[in-house]
């Protein structure tokens, strides 16, 4: 037996979306994914040996039919035969559109691995938190990371110092649960969504765009670029039967406060995942009135403000 571990992972916020699986089946993404993780944000998980496996977020016990592959996985890559119980906490709201899950599954496999005395590798964990959530397999690394479409395990592109100066500022809309998990509403905009397979071929399109502008520092060209992203993914949500519409009157107001900081001369670009939160991609420089032009709109408009994070850290980490 091994003492408790700790490990924490910051959110993987997509700038080139995963929505929608392989029908190859094993939790792998139809379309490539580009992101940052991000710092200022966490999820925490403390995990020791036991006779069963089990979860518990913020205090909650979790529904063991949805670890059980990602246990299977874990075993199954790292050849132990161990059993785990796992206690995570998040920094920030849980199942709201942050990206909760990706780092939930890339700190649950780094303290299970340290638990089972393993020394993984990170491209191990990411395939193994994959299993639990695509977009977990980014969420192990730091800076700037990629899944292919089919991808079984995600690669860092670019370490966090690659960008120091690059934050996000997040516009809060609502702090409750969405209302349709990422993982449902994938599959409902795959079944019914007319636009589910353009959606899939100009997603992949946008890919070297998005690259290029990583490399070069070029908050523009990543900013039109995610925003193509974000707004064809949403597109194809609401073209599922019934429609899906995960934007809230704050959501909208956000979108549009971006476009007129931009007209100002202010690079405020917003991306948006499963749930009613916008992302603002933008510079140290400009953070604040950012952050200071989100809060004066109303709607119960909340920031956090997060940058260019680390990967996985095991713990007791400070701060
Ligand atoms: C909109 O990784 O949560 O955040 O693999 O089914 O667990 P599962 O889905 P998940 O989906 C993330 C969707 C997204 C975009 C992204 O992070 O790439």
């Amino acid at each position: 037996m091994t003492e408790e571990s700790i490990c924490r992972a910051g959110p993987s916020l997509a700038l080139i979306k995963y929505w929608g699986k392989s029908l190859k089946g094993d939790n792998l993404p139809a379309t490539p994914s580009l992101a940052v993780t991000l710092g200022g944000v966490h999820t925490e998980t403390h995990v020791m040996q036991a006779e069963h496996d089990s979860m518990s977020v913020n205090g909650t016990r979790q529904d063991p039919a949805r670890y059980g592959s990602f246990f299977d996985a874990l075993r199954r890559t790292l050849g132990v035969t161990a059993h785990f119980e796992a206690h995570s906490t998040n920094t920030f709201p849980t199942s709201a559109g942050l990206a909760s899950s990706s780092s939930g599954f890339a700190a649950l496999a780094g303290a299970c691995a340290r638990a089972a005395g393993c020394d993984a590798s990170l491209s191990d964990l990411s395939s193994i938190a994959r299993a639990g959530s695509a977009s977990a397999s980014r969420a192990v690394f730091g800076g700037f990371s990629l899944l292919p479409a089919g991808g079984r395990r995600a690669r860092q592109v670019f370490g966090p110092e690659h960008w120091p100066d690059l934050r996000v500022v997040v516009a809060l809309a609502a702090r409750g649960p969405k209302p349709v998990s990422s993982r449902r509403a994938m599959e409902e905009t795959r079944a019914g969504s007319p636009y589910y397979f353009s959606w899939v071929k100009e997603s992949t399109a946008l890919l070297p765009d998005a690259m290029r502008a990583v490399e070069n520092r070029d908050l523009e060209l990543l900013g039109v670029t995610a925003r193509r992203s974000y707004s064809l993914m949403h597109g194809a949500i609401l073209g599922a039967d019934p429609p899906l519409l995960y934007w809230l009157p704050g959501t909208v107001a956000a979108i549009h406060a971006c476009a007129a900081l931009r007209a100002e001369g202010i690079g405020a670009w917003e991306t948006i995942d499963a749930g009613p939160q916008v992302k603002i991609l933008c510079l140290e420089k400009d953070r604040d009135a950012v952050a200071a032009r989100i809060t004066s709109l109303g709607f119960g408009l909340q920031t956090l403000m997060c940058f260019v994070g680390p990967g996985l850290q095991y713990g007791p980490v400070q701060g």
